[in-house]
């Protein structure tokens, strides 16, 4: 490893707040777009539960499993060198105990090899993150759009409009925090109520759909470039189309496979091995 590609750490991004630099993660499920990231130079690499959707064709990331999340966990792991990889705990892998959260956490890191994990939800799960964070496992929160309470929440939707949705963000935020999680993802969510979450907190908060004041950005990759469009957020910034590159690409595929261009007729001098 190059002294410019030295592992960002846990400890690194309170550091990054601390001094004002905005922390970038993006979300990654395979090895070669976890290489691509992080030659770009991102910090931090979610393998997110996402993965239930923009990969395996779910509707929800609900259905995403342990095992399927410790096999994509392993892929990111094994084509990120420098960013810091977080990966999501799915859905029923630490709501139902302590003790189930922290064998489904040492999975990620122990099988997986991320160095952290993420798990939704705010005061209800504090007692999960205190014990993960006993035992030596970093945690991530995610507060505000939860998406494994899609049910719960009548969709996928924005958060925070009353009072007491966003007093309850805070307090979930609050909790996260006191419990020791070291960053708190805030998804869809007004921008003043990240901004004043954002100013409370020593921690870093991670925006996703909540404006401008977090102390970084995340974006689901597929959306960002162009690959899943089978539902994006109207927050969601598109810096390339390689859905309709790689439509393109394979339609010139199929014409020269068609048409006999390809492969290119061999060479007489070419000579057949063996
Ligand atoms: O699963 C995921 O991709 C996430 C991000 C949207 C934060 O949790």
């Amino acid at each position: 490893m190059s002294k410019q590609e030295v592992r960002v750490r846990v400890p690194d991004l309170m550091a990054r707040k601390a001094a004002g630099q905005k922390i970038a993660m993006m979300t990654a499920y395979d090895a070669t777009m976890a290489r691509l990231l992080d030659r770009a130079g991102i910090d931090v690499i979610l393998v997110g539960d996402s993965l239930g959707m923009v990969i395996l064709g779910h509707e929800t990331t609900l259905p995403v499993t342990m095992d399927a999340m410790v096999h994509h966990t392993g892929a990111v792991c094994r084509g990120a060198r420098r960013a810091l990889v977080v990966a999501d705990m799915p859905f029923l892998s630490y709501q139902t105990g302590v003790d189930a959260a922290v064998r489904n956490a040492g999975r990620l890191l122990q099988e997986g090899g991320a160095a952290a994990v993420k798990i939704e939800g705010g005061r209800g799960m504090a007692e999960v993150v205190s014990r993960l964070v006993e035992v030596g496992i970093p945690v991530m929160g995610h507060v505000g759009l939860t998406p494994q309470s899609v049910h719960q929440l009548g969709g996928f939707r924005r958060v925070g409009a009353s009072d007491g949705e966003q007093r309850r963000i805070l307090d979930d935020a609050r909790a996260l925090e006191l419990a020791g999680a070291f960053a708190v993802v805030l998804e869809c969510i007004p921008a003043a109520v990240a901004q004043r979450v954002t100013a409370e907190l020593a921690i870093p908060t991670i925006g996703i759909g909540a404006g401008p004041h977090c102390d970084g950005q995340v974006l689901v990759s597929y959306d960002a470039f162009g690959l899943f469009d089978e539902f994006v957020p109207p927050f969601v910034k598109q810096y390339a189309d390689l859905g309709s590159a790689i439509v393109r690409a394979t339609g010139e595929y199929i014409a020269d496979v068609r048409e006999g261009r390809f492969p290119a007729p061999s060479k007489p001098s070419n000579k057949v091995a063996g």
